[in-house]
């Protein structure tokens, strides 16, 4: 099946292009599009996918243009999230309603380095406010994301999951509004009741007050790096970057409220960091299955994958000083349901999710290598795991990039690959960056089983027992099918994918809101 591929053309026929091509050198910041800019055009003709050559040339076409746009994931099934007024507006919130609703910061938990003033922490968040929806209101905002099912057809459990996202995504973020912190050291347990993982240790003394330096965005948005005054506690001082190889953990909670808690790292200028991603990787998603992946992400619990769980919590028992930074393009807004995961499932670590000002298409090509920019840039000489799965067109770009741009520094890159676990993923993934690679870098491998027993820390990174199959091309598309009946059944999916009604849904949000 391909539904997929096709699922890519609905963003590409129903949003317009943006005007300015992506530079891949200066992944910019750029403002987000509105939301009525949105024309939608006519859907293409199915008959030009006429052949299996047809489809090759026709998805390098739309893999070229809208590498992650198309296929990096679930969050690309949801480009638009509503903000601010557009919320206030579609759910007729009155402004004195919202001015009498708490103010709520999600506050990422997140990693600081060593600097010749000390420890340089960055703050990233959103301010928001939750309007009170009603729940009739919820199920059919709710059901704008279940496709071929509503939320009335879902067991209890799964309404109560869906209600809770829909309402996380129905936010109306707070531009202009100062954001001051309390640090105080982090013992094993996070600011939030979770477990903080990862071995670090909790400094004897750093408690301060910070205050970020302007306003929140007009998204709501805050990120920036805040040097930390060296203050001492009833256990001494917080130790100084280049006088210990441990992370020391911090508890950052946000003033004013009780929802901006976190747990940051202060993480030393040498040793080893695993970015991971997290769809199809630490969790069950399936976003190659779109009818599957939307129900996965809005409705049903989060599920790990296969025994990763038991692969981290050895990682992090096993190897002195691992530092965990969690890195996934999903929105800002589904953060929190996230963070109770991963928290609850594998070791402590920062967190980076999709700001709100790459919310707009051009700008979500670029969002993952200027998130993995800003950690590698923050880190001059550490050393880097990055791992992820090969359904994610940008990950396929900027995981080798990084080795090519910060020579010596990703000691292993590894991808599952998701084509060769899952006959429902027939999409086609493009390994081309990895040509100019030392192989002994990066595997692809089927199990979380394969990663056993490597010594990543000294830079064993294949296991030779996993045939590799490696084209340095687009590989992954269905060869087995001849060409006739892979174009056959090319056309009834993508009568099938007409009819699940996703063109409904996406018109909802681009036409009402
Ligand atoms: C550690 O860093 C501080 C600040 O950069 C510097 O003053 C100090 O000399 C350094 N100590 C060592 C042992 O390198
Ligand atoms: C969603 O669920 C989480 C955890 O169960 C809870 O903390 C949060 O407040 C809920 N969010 C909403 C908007 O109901
Ligand atoms: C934020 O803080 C600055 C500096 O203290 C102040 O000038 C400004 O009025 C504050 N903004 C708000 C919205 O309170
Ligand atoms: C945040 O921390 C404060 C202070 O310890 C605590 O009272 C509050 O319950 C915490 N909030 C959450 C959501 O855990
Ligand atoms: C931080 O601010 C609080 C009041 O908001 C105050 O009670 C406390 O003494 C301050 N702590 C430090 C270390 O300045
Ligand atoms: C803070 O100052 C104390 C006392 O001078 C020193 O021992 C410690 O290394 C310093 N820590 C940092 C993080 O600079
Ligand atoms: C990490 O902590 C666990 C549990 O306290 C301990 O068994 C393990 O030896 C520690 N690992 C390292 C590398 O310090
Ligand atoms: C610390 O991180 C900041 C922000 O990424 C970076 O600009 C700076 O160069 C880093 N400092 C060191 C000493 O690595
Ligand atoms: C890695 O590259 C070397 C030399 O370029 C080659 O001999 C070897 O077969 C390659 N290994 C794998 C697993 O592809
Ligand atoms: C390599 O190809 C073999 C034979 O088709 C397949 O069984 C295996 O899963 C593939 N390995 C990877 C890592 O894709
Ligand atoms: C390699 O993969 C196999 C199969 O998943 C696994 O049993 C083994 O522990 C892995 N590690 C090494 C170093 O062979
Ligand atoms: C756990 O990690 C250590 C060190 O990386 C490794 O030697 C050991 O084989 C691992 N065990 C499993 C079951 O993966």
């Amino acid at each position: 099946m391909l539904p997929h591929i096709l699922l890519g053309l609905l963003p590409v026929a129903l949003a317009a292009p943006a005007a300015d091509p992506v530079t891949e050198a200066h992944p910019m910041i750029t403002a987000r599009a509105t939301l009525t800019d949105r024309t939608p055009t006519k859907v293409q003709e199915r008959d030009i996918i006429s052949s299996i050559e047809g489809l090759g040339s026709y998805l390098s076409s739309v893999l070229g243009t809208f590498p992650s746009y198309v296929a990096s994931g679930v969050p690309n099934f949801f480009q638009d999230f509503p903000t601010g007024t557009a919320v206030e507006s579609s759910l007729g919130i009155s402004s004195t309603d919202l001015a009498a609703t708490p103010t709520q910061v999600l506050n990422l938990p997140n990693y600081g380095n060593w600097t010749d003033q000390g420890w340089n922490l960055r703050f990233r968040g959103n301010v928001y406010k939750q309007p009170s929806i009603s729940e009739s209101k919820l199920d059919e905002l709710a059901n704008i994301f279940l496709v071929g099912t509503s939320i009335e057809a879902l067991p209890p459990a799964e309404q109560t999951q869906a209600r809770n996202l829909t309402a996380e995504i129905f936010v109306v973020q707070q531009g202009g509004v100062n954001v001051s912190f309390h640090l105080e050291p982090a013992s094993s347990q996070g600011a939030d009741g979770t477990n903080a993982g990862s071995n670090a240790t909790a400094p004897g003394g750093g408690s301060q007050n910070i205050t970020l330096v302007g306003e929140t965005t007009v998204e709501g948005d805050f990120d920036q790096f805040i040097p930390l005054a060296n203050v001492s506690g009833p256990g001494g001082y917080l130790l100084p970057g280049n006088g210990t190889s441990e992370l020391q953990r911090m508890n950052v909670y946000t003033d004013g409220t009780l929802t901006g808690n976190a747990t940051s790292y202060l993480v030393p200028p040498t040793g080893l960091t695993i970015i991971s991603d997290i769809d199809d990787i630490l969790r069950v998603t399936r976003i190659y299955q779109p009818a599957d992946g939307l129900l996965n992400s809005f409705a049903k619990a989060y599920t790990p994958w296969m025994n990763m769980p038991d692969l981290y919590a050895n990682w992090s028992q096993s190897i002195p000083n691992f530092h965990f930074h969690y890195l996934t393009t999903t929105p800002e807004q589904v953060t929190r349901s996230y963070m109770n995961f991963i928290y609850k499932t594998y070791p402590g670590g920062s967190f980076d999710t999709r700001p709100l000002n790459f919310s707009d298409v051009s700008a979500t090509l670029s969002i993952r290598k200027f998130l993995l920019e800003k950690i590698f840039q923050t880190y001059p000489q550490r050393q880097f795991i990055l791992i992820a799965d090969t359904s994610n067109s940008d990950v396929m770009k900027d995981y080798p990039a990084m080795a090519t741009e910060f020579p010596g520094q990703v000691q292993c890159i590894f991808l599952r690959n998701t084509s060769a676990t899952d006959s429902g993923d027939k999409f086609p993934y493009d390994t081309s960056g990895f040509q100019e690679l030392n192989n002994q870098t990066y595997m692809f491998f089927l199990v979380p089983d394969d990663l056993t027993n490597l010594d990543i820390v000294n830079g064993q990174c294949v296991n030779t027992t996993i045939k590799q199959n490696i084209t340095f091309s687009e590989q992954g598309l269905p060869f087995g099918l001849s060409k006739k009946s892979a174009a056959g059944r090319v056309e009834s999916n993508w009568n099938a994918v007409l009819s699940t009604g996703l063109i409904v849904a996406f018109g909802v949000i681009f036409g009402v809101l």
